[in-house]
C-alpha cells in the first residue's frame, strides 16, 4: 500500500522510519518532509498547508492511506477534505481537531467530561483578563485559545506579570491572531507527563507513557519551545497512575467528544500534570508528539501501518502493541538562537558516524538536503534517539551520538532524561 505522510519535523521522520519497516508499506511520499524523510521515501514538494494540492497528489497516486503529522492541516479539516474524495486518512476531523486549536473548547469538553485540569477561565477582553488575574493571589498560566506552534503558553510568577503577558498576546498580538481570546489558569505543581493514546471513535489502545523537556535551558529554565528532548517510558507513570490516566481523563475525554457531535480518530495526545492530587489535563493534542514521537516509535515492535489502518477502520479492538521494554531518549539539537532567530543552511557534519552506533536513531527535523549535503533548515534540527538497557544507558549514547555531530551553532540541553534517571536510576 503507498502512503502520503504530511509534515516535515522530527516526528515526520520517526513516522516514516516506522513505517518503511512495515512489509505491507510501497511507496512512502512525505510532504513536504526532510533529509531524514528522504531516506525513508519521496519528498513532495507540498507545504503541509496547502490542502487543496495535497488532496489532488493523494488522488493522483491513488495512495491507501494518508497520515497527518502536524496540527495545523487537521484543524483546518485536512481529513475531511481528504474523506470526501474517497481517501483514508489517519487523524481527527477539523471539528475533532478544536480540542487542540482551541484551548476554550478544550476547557468546555473537560468541563462536560469531569475531566481534571486546572481552574480556569477564558477572556475575550483585555481589561477582564486583567481584572481576573488581579483578583488571583496565586501564580497564573496565560495561554493564547489558538495554535501558537507550542509557544502560546506563558507561566507567570504572580499577577502582575500575569497582566503584563496577557496584554501582550491580547492587545500586541504577539501570537497573532491566536491570542484574540485567552484562557488564564491556575499554576500546577507536579511533574509533566505526556500520554499519548490511538482512537478509532470509541476503543482506545493506550502508547507507552513518555516525558518532554519544553524550556530551552537545562534544569527546566528560560523560554518553552517546541520540545527540546524526551524519553519513554516516564517512570512517574505507573501502572495504577495509568490505569487512572485512562479511567479519569482518556474515556472520558473520547466519551465526550462522541457527545459533542465531534467523534475523535486518531492520536490523542494528553499532556498532564501529576500533581499530588492526581492526574491534570495542562492540553491536549490531537496528533503525535514531537519529540515524544521519536522515543515512542523507537520502542514500538508493531506494525505501525497496520495499526493506523486499523485506527481508521475503526477495528482498533482487534489491535495487540509489542513494545520493547527498553527506555529509549531522544535529544534534539537545535539552531543556535532557537527559540527565536536563528540562521539558516549550517552544513552538519557526522551524521553517519553518529547513525553507526548501536542502538542510535538519528530523526532528522528541521534539515534539508542541498548541493552542499545536508543543512540545518528550521529551529529543531535533530532528534538524536537512543535506546539502552537503562534509561542512563539509554542518555549516554544519544550524548555519545550528539557529540559525533557537528554544525555551526549547534545547541542542546544537557540533562535530559535526568529526571526519569533521579526517579529509576
Ligand atoms: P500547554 O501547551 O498548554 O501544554 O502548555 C505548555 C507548557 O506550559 C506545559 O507543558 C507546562 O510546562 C506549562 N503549563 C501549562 N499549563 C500549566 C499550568 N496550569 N500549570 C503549570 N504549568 C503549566
Ligand atoms: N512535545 C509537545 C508537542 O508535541 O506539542
Amino acid at each position: 500500500m503507498d502512503v502520503l505522510l504530511i509534515g516535515g519535523g522530527g516526528r515526520e521522520h520517526a513516522i516514516a522510519w516506522k513505517l518503511r519497516q512495515s512489509k505491507r508499506l510501497g511507496k512512502l511520499y512525505t510532504a513536504p518532509g526532510n533529509a531524514g524523510t528522504a531516506q525513508c521515501g519521496e519528498n513532495v514538494e507540498i507545504r503541509d498547508s496547502d490542502i487543496p494540492a495535497l488532496v489532488g497528489f493523494a488522488r493522483e497516486k491513488r495512495v491507501g492511506l494518508v497520515i497527518v503529522g502536524p496540527e495545523e492541516p487537521l484543524a483546518k479539516g485536512i481529513v475531511d477534505v481528504m474523506e470526501a474524495s474517497g481517501i483514508k486518512t489517519f487523524g481527527p476531523s477539523g471539528a475533532a481537531a478544536q480540542l487542540e486549536a482551541d484551548k476554550a473548547f478544550a476547557k468546555q469538553l473537560m468541563r462536560s467530561g469531569v475531566i481534571s485540569t486546572a481552574e480556569g477561565r477564558v477572556f475575550d477582553r483585555f481589561s477582564d483578563a486583567k481584572a481576573y488575574i488581579a483578583s488571583r493571589d496565586e501564580p497564573v498560566v496565560i495561554k493564547a485559545v489558538g495554535l501558537a506552534k507550542g509557544k502560546g503558553v506563558v507561566v507567570c510568577d504572580d499577577p502582575a506579570q500575569g497582566i503584563l503577558i496577557a496584554e501582550r498576546i491580547m492587545v500586541d498580538r504577539i501570537f497573532g491572531d491566536a491570542g484574540e481570546r485567552v484562557v488564564v489558569e491556575d499554576k500546577l505543581l507536579g511533574e509533566e507527563t505526556s500520554i499519548l493514546a490511538f482512537v478509532d471513535g470509541h476503543s482506545i489502545y493506550v502508547m507507552e507513557s513518555s516525558q518532554d523537556h519544553k524550556p530551552i535551558g537545562d534544569g527546566d529554565t528560560g523560554p518553552n519551545t517546541g520540545g527540546m528532548g524526551a524519553y519513554s517510558p516516564a517512570p512517574i507513570v505507573t501502572e495504577a497512575m495509568m490505569d487512572r490516566i485512562t479511567r479519569e481523563i482518556l474515556v472520558p475525554a473520547v466519551d465526550a467528544m462522541n457527545r459533542n457531535g465531534t467523534p475523535y480518530k486518531g492520536v490523542l495526545y494528553a499532556g498532564l500534570m501529576i500533581t499530588s492530587g492526581g492526574p491534570r489535563v495542562l492540553e491536549f493534542n490531537v496528533r503525535f508528539g514531537d519529540p515524544e514521537t521519536q522515543p515512542i516509535l523507537m520502542r514500538l515492535q508493531s506494525d505501525l501501518l497496520e495499526v493506523c489502518l486499523a485506527v481508521c477502520e475503526a477495528k482498533l479492538d482487534n489491535v495487540t502493541l509489542r513494545w520493547d521494554p527498553r527506555p529509549a531518549v531522544c535529544v534534539v539539537m537545535a539552531s543556535g538562537g532557537y527559540p527565536d532567530e536563528y540562521p539558516k543552511g549550517k552544513v552538519i557534519t557526522g551524521l553517519k558516524e553518529a547513525a553507526q552506533l548501536d542502538d542510535v536513531a538519528v530523526f532528522h527535523a528541521g534539515t534539508k538536503l542541498c548541493d552542499r549535503g545536508v543543512v540545518t533548515n528550521g529551529g529543531r534540527v535533530l532528534g538524536v534517539t537512543a535506546i539502552g538497557a537503562t534509561v542512563a544507558a539509554a542518555k549516554t549514547r544519544a550524548y555519545e551520538a550528539v557529540d559525533r555531530i557537528r554544525f555551526e551553532g549547534a545547541y542542546c540541553r544537557r540533562d535530559i532524561a535526568d529526571k526519569a534517571i533521579r526517579r529509576k536510576p
